[in-house]
Order: C-alpha cells, then sequence, then structure tokens
C-alpha cells in the first residue's frame, strides 16, 4: 500500500491546523487521562477517537486538542496511565515536534493512597507521592509511606 493511502486510513480523527495531537493512549484509560489535563473544563476544540487498532496496545485513544500547548509537568501527569503516550506538536497543519512522556520524580494530588488508614484517605488532604521504581511503577506515600505498586493505583 502507498503511503498516502495508509495515511488516509489511519486519519480517523480530522486533521488540526494548530495544536496538540497526543497519540497511543491505552483505549482504557483514555477518560483519566480528559480529566487529568483538564479537558473535561476548557472551552478549546477537542476531537479524540477511542478503541482504534494500535500494535502495541490493542486498543489506543488519540485526542487532538486545538490550540493547546502543554508544559512538561503538566502533560507528564499522564504517564502514570499513558506512558507510551505520544505527542505531536502541530503548527499550521504540519507536525513540527515530537514528544514523549517522562514519569515524573514525585505525584501529587491524582492517585489515591493504597493505605485506607491513610490521612489522605480519611481527610481533606492532598495525595503525594515519591516516584520509587518506574517498571513497574510504585509510588512511596509522603504521609504513611507506605507503598502503592503498578496494580494498586487508583486515580482519586
Ligand atoms: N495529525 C493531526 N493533524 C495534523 C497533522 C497530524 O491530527 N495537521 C496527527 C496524525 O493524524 C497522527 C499524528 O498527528 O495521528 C502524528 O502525525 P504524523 O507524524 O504525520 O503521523 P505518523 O507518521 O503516523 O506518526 P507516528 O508514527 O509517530 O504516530
Ligand atoms: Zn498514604
Amino acid at each position: 500500500m502507498q503511503d498516502d493511502q495508509k495515511k488516509k486510513l489511519k486519519l480517523k480523527v480530522s486533521a488540526i491546523k494548530e495544536g496538540t495531537v497526543i497519540d497511543h493512549i491505552p483505549a482504557k484509560n483514555l477518560f483519566n487521562v480528559i480529566s487529568i489535563l483538564g479537558l473535561d473544563t476548557i472551552n478549546n476544540q477537542i476531537t479524540f477517537g477511542t478503541n482504534l487498532e494500535s500494535e502495541k496496545l490493542g486498543a489506543k485513544a488519540i485526542i487532538k486538542v486545538s490550540d493547546k500547548f502543554f508544559e512538561d509537568d503538566e502533560i507528564n501527569k499522564i504517564a502514570l496511565i499513558a506512558p507510551h503516550a505520544k505527542l505531536n506538536i502541530i503548527r499550521d497543519y504540519e507536525v513540527v515536534e515530537k514528544r514523549v512522556v517522562e514519569i515524573p520524580d514525585s505525584i501529587t494530588g491524582i492517585v489515591k493512597c493504597f493505605n485506607p488508614k491513610c490521612i489522605t484517605n480519611n481527610e481533606q488532604v492532598t495525595t503525594c507521592f515519591k516516584v520509587v521504581s518506574t517498571d513497574p511503577i510504585s509510588l512511596k506515600c509522603r504521609y504513611c509511606e507506605k507503598i502503592t505498586t503498578a496494580s494498586q493505583i487508583r486515580m482519586r
């Protein structure tokens, strides 16, 4: 198949003029990504596709946010649930930059502490974890010092 034919097949969600395309999101985490990035509360045009075929992920999702360019620390918040996400920065319809997400050293306010007795599960305290390993991920709570592992991670 020719390259432009392949491109057309892939373009299930229309191209955008300016903004950010976040590709290779695991389909099951699409709505968590939307909420972590606050995309449910901004007025930018947003299109997304989900349950698209992906060799690597099985089912992937893609989000296109017009006129929005993320800071590294903003986008790295999704690394926990979309570690293979690829960002494409679009200017005048062209991909001008590609970025990957990186797992930050600490995570504030996104994940629940696994320890039911932790103060963050019983009072209005924002969670905060130190990332103690990245593959698989494990998080050490700043308050109770208990470890939350990859399979135990739940969003707040
Ligand atoms: N894209 C878009 N609007 C544009 C240009 C690109 O929405 N004006 C999207 C494409 O649909 C694709 C992503 O941005 O999902 C990356 O574009 P491109 O680098 O052209 O695609 P690929 O070569 O397939 O990149 P990769 O293999 O890294 O996904
Ligand atoms: Zn805790």
